[in-house]
């Protein structure tokens, strides 16, 4: 073993999900040491690297080494927009602090507050997401984890049979709707977010293990009524998302986390909007079927 991967430190959280690094730097992480942080990853679903202060390009060169970015543009980069950064901050165009808890853009946040997997309303949902803390309040905005192979494994085996071959609908206008009834998706956005079919049950593939798919953009059960749906869709969530299966990350500035949108749902806490929150994202693609394309896979730039 190399000495940067004989360095690396996994400590497990309490708990059934997530882990905390340390003895690595992200930006300089050779093959073998990233070797030991991918398996560490698959296992845990979640980690956390305290104090990594990744400048954005290294945050995107270790992203990369997960997968393809995805495309966080909505419209698809059409506008010649690619971004493979989001910063999700309480923070306007022109650098200020938008305070008003009522402004389009903390409503927007918000919708981040329920429970979710990334990009579930596209037709291949996202394998990955990399948080970075640029700045954070001092109390509140924690963001929340739960393992959903662990939520699998605890439902009672009359649950694991019924919703086995079960297929939910999810869409972003149904759960932009849900978090801004007032801002509904572009005509643009529209059209390249038709609702997408998820298993309810997926397979994590790195692990083998079974997972519960569901969370904020999960519209409907296919065959079954409106309210059947909402009633598994709600109970399902609420039983999966519980002790001990929930890890919540206090973030301080300069941490890093890194979560498995395959085998995990996450939703940030509340904080005073009156402080500053800032955050920067990068989003790894998910696989494509053999010999197909994932549209939303950004080539290198
Ligand atoms: C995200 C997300 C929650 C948070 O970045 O995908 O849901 O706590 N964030 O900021
Ligand atoms: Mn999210």
């Amino acid at each position: 073993m190399g000495d940067q991967a004989a360095a690396v430190v996994v400590s497990p959280h309490a708990g059934s999900c997530g882990a905390t690094v340390t003895g690595v730097a992200l930006a300089t992480l050779d093959e073998a040491a990233f070797a030991v942080v991918q398996q560490a990853w698959h296992t845990y679903g979640v980690l956390a690297f305290p104090g990594q202060y990744l400048a954005e390009v290294d945050q995107v060169a270790f992203s990369r080494r997960i997968g393809a970015l995805e495309n966080t543009d909505l419209r698809r980069g059409e506008h010649g927009s690619r971004p493979t950064t989001l910063t999700l901050a309480n923070i306007n165009r022109r650098g200020q602090l938008v305070s008003d808890p009522n402004h389009k853009l903390n409503q927007f946040l918000r919708g981040n507050q329920e429970w979710h997997s990334d990009s579930s309303f596209k037709r291949i949902s996202a394998k990955a997401s990399m948080l970075v803390a640029l700045e954070v309040p001092e109390v509140g905005g924690e963001t929340e984890f739960t393992d959903m192979r662990a939520a699998y494994d605890a439902l009672d085996e009359a649950t694991q049979r019924r919703i086995a071959a079960m297929v939910a609908v999810h869409s972003a206008a149904y759960s932009q709707h849900q978090a801004m009834p007032d801002a509904p998706l572009n005509p643009e956005e529209e059209q390249n977010l038709p609702p997408v079919r998820q298993p309810l049950v997926r397979v994590h593939e790195p692990t083998g293990r079974r997972s519960l798919f569901v969370g904020r953009h999960a519209r409907v059960v296919e065959g079954l009524g409106d309210v059947e749906s909402r009633t598994l869709l709600d109970a399902l969530l609420e039983g999966a998302c519980q002790p001990p299966r929930v890890y919540s990350h206090r973030w301080s500035a300069g941490d890093a986390v890194l979560w498995d949108n395959r085998c995990m749902l996450h939703r940030g806490r509340p904080w005073d909007s009156a402080k500053a929150r800032i955050m920067r994202r990068t989003t790894i693609a998910g696989d494509a079927p053999a010999g197909t394309i994932n549209e939303w896979a950004l080539a290198e730039q």
